[in-house]
């Protein structure tokens, strides 16, 4: 698949309005999809979302979790089986040159599902997303738009069955 190909619609999920629970049920759907790893950055402006949308995601594969929003730790890690899921959020990062001390480049020296709130804070040390979910209020309810980044993403996003 091009570059080109992943812009096309069919790599892109975009649904226009949901409450809560239905952004929970997406991020369960996501969760399924991606239970075999990636990376998965979360855009949108404080009270998007984002930390809801990991939230309900971690908990679908780990019912157990108690997911902390990662805000002030910038890095939280849950342990399954057979990976590692991080969940970052970069909020407070003023200087990518601040995220050195976590290792960035070691999140993927395992099988890994990686989520990163505030990705454009992280620089050129984040890793490469396969999966770009961006989150905006609309009305009550928030906004989704699920893109594909690479060809990874691209097939866990058509494994969805979101059409
Ligand atoms: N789809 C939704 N509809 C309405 N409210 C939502 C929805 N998703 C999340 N919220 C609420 O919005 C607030 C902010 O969510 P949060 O996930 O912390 O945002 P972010 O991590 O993007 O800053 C929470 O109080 C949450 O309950
Ligand atoms: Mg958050």
């Amino acid at each position: 698949m091009t570059s080109a190909a992943l812009s096309d619609p069919a790599s892109a999920i975009t649904i226009a309005h949901l409450e809560e629970p239905g952004l929970a049920a997406f991020a369960e759907a996501l969760a399924q999809a991606v239970r075999t790893g990636g990376v998965i950055y979360l855009h949108g402006d404080l009270g998007a979302g984002k930390t809801t949308t990991a939230r309900a995601l971690i908990r679908s594969l780990i019912p157990d979790a108690r997911v902390k929003s990662p805000t002030y730790s910038l890095i939280e890690s849950y342990r399954m089986p057979a990976l590692v899921i991080h969940h970052l959020d970069l909020y407070r990062i003023a200087d990518p040159g601040e995220l050195e001390w976590l290792g960035l480049d070691e999140l993927q020296s395992e099988p890994s599902l990686v989520l990163v709130e505030w990705p454009e804070r992280g620089g050129h040390s984040l890793p490469a997303a396969d999966l770009v979910l961006h989150l905006g209020h609309a009305g009550s309810g928030r906004s989704v738009r699920l893109e594909a980044a690479s060809e990874h993403g691209a097939r866990q996003l058509a494994s969805m069955g979101y059409r």
